[in-house]
């Protein structure tokens, strides 16, 4: 089997973890279940390119276990558990490409490694293997990538377009990679259908607000140990992730800004209770400053400008690019690094900005990821966007697409009976009540 991972020995620690995170993945195991009676992706090539963690690890075994052949790279070449990773090559088999901290070229010779095994449907968490796809189909690897050029070259221009005809379709998970295939899709240029599982209730309102709140005051707290009772703490964007760090951040003690561009967003966070200002204000104030948008350069060079000494920047939005760092760079005499994933930057009058996790997804990089229980909802999402994709995607349309609503409501109800809850049936009167238009006052 080919893979390629950090260090095997380090496989019995992950298999530990791995079990760990499936004690709160009740849903997922529920669908696992099924999937190993039922086995409804007997024999499917499936490529998948997700955060390497303990929770990917469990949908992949999931996948496995519905009869599907699974390889597995990164989504962020920060994020991988190197231990999970070698777990699921060593106890369970499954090919994973991925290395934390592997630089730009080895990142897309791991997703050249995945579409190398002829996925039939494909996982993303930001869409660069659909990208990298699109970019083949178009002769365009070598713009992202000289390995993918290396690997790639060799191929013919058939093998090539037989590579993208034989998918089926696409799962993505982030708000960022919808936005991606929504673009290529209005340009008319995607080439299979997707299924936009981050628009499912089940994903967005609980992973994105829930998951991303407490797992970034997590990534910060374990990289830099600092107090968040008292200070200033600087939210930008007020969308689901931002309305989860708000909460959190203020549940902890901080006095919390939100910065937006969206008037309904900013009225929102208005009401519920946060200060809204623009960024060049909350700048001067802040002594966190988390980055939340899936936009770029958020937090730039006129920011830094007035920013306090020893004021702290991360970001936990998709890809890298919230802070300008290349502007900081340029604005630094120095830069060194404090503790795992705190760097120092000292400006020329002497101020020290202090980044975290060179400004990728701060949760993944110096924490690890969202809290189980949220994935389970996420990834039983994905599950079951799979099977979906397998029994239905060759008749439909390359387009974006939201998971069924009866799959997102099905698993909103596992999720409730397996924590114990049970909430009320419209009786007849009332279903016939709501679904007429007669009756008034
Ligand atoms: P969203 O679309 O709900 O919210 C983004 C908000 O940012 C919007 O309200 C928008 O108006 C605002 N915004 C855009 N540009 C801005 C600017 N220059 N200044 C201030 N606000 C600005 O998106 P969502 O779901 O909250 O996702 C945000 C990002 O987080 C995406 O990149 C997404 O992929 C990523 N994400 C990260 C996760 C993690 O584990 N860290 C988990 C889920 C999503």
């Amino acid at each position: 089997m080919d893979y390629h991972v950090k260090d095997l020995s380090l496989a019995s620690q992950g298999l530990l973890r791995i079990e760990w995170a499936e004690r709160e993945m009740p849903v997922l195991r529920r669908i696992r279940e099924r999937f190993s009676q039922e086995r409804p992706l007997e024999g499917v090539v499936v490529g998948a390119c997700l955060h390497v963690t303990t929770e990917t690890a469990n949908l992949m075994i999931t996948l496995k276990e519905g009869g599907a052949q699974v390889s597995l790279c990164a989504s962020n070449p920060l994020s991988t558990q190197d231990d999970v990773a070698a777990a699921l090559v060593e106890e369970y088999g499954i090919p994973v490409f991925a290395i934390k901290g592997e630089d730009k070229d080895t990142y897309y010779s791991h997703i050249a490694s995945v579409l190398a095994a002829k996925p039939r449907v494909t996982l993303d968490d930001g869409a660069d293997l659909i990208s990298t796809l699109h970019f083949l189909a178009q002769g365009r690897e070598g713009e992202l990538s000289a390995s993918l050029e290396r690997v790639f070259s060799r191929w013919s221009a058939r093998e090539r377009e037989t590579l993208v005809e034989r998918v089926i379709g696409s799962t993505e998970e982030t708000t960022t990679g919808v936005i991606r295939l929504k673009s290529l899709a209005s340009q008319g240029k995607l080439l299979f259908p997707v299924v936009a599982v981050n628009d499912a209730d089940t994903k967005h309102l609980f992973d994105n607000r829930y998951g991303t709140g407490q797992s970034t005051i997590d990534g910060i707290l374990r990289a830099t140990n600092r107090l968040i009772a008292g200070s200033v703490f600087v939210v930008c964007g007020y969308g689901w992730c931002g309305r989860g760090v708000a909460m959190r951040a203020r549940g902890m003690g901080a006095r919390v800004i939100v910065t937006e561009v969206d008037p309904i967003r900013a009225l929102e966070a208005v009401m519920d209770g946060f200060m809204v200002m623009p960024l060049s204000q909350a700048a001067r104030v802040g002594d966190f400053f988390v980055t939340v948008t899936g936009d770029i350069a958020v937090i730039r060079e006129e920011h830094f400008a007035v920013m306090k000494d020893g004021a702290m920047v991360a970001n936990s939005g998709h890809f890298n690019v919230e802070i300008d760092l290349e502007a900081l760079e340029a604005m630094s005499v120095t830069r060194r690094r404090l503790r795992p994933f705190v760097d120092e930057y000292v400006l020329k009058d002497g101020r020290r900005i202090v980044v975290l996790g060179e400004g990728r997804l701060v949760n993944l990089v110096a924490a690890e990821g969202h809290p189980s229980a949220v994935m389970d909802m996420s990834f039983a999402d994905q599950a079951l966007a799979v099977e979906y994709l397998v029994r239905e995607g060759e008749a439909l349309a390359p387009r974006v697409y939201p998971l069924p609503r009866e799959l997102d409501v099905e698993v909103a109800r596992i999720k409730l009976f397996s924590m114990g809850i049970e909430i009320d049936k419209l009786t007849p009167q009332q279903e016939e009540y709501l679904s007429s238009w007669e009756m008034g006052t």
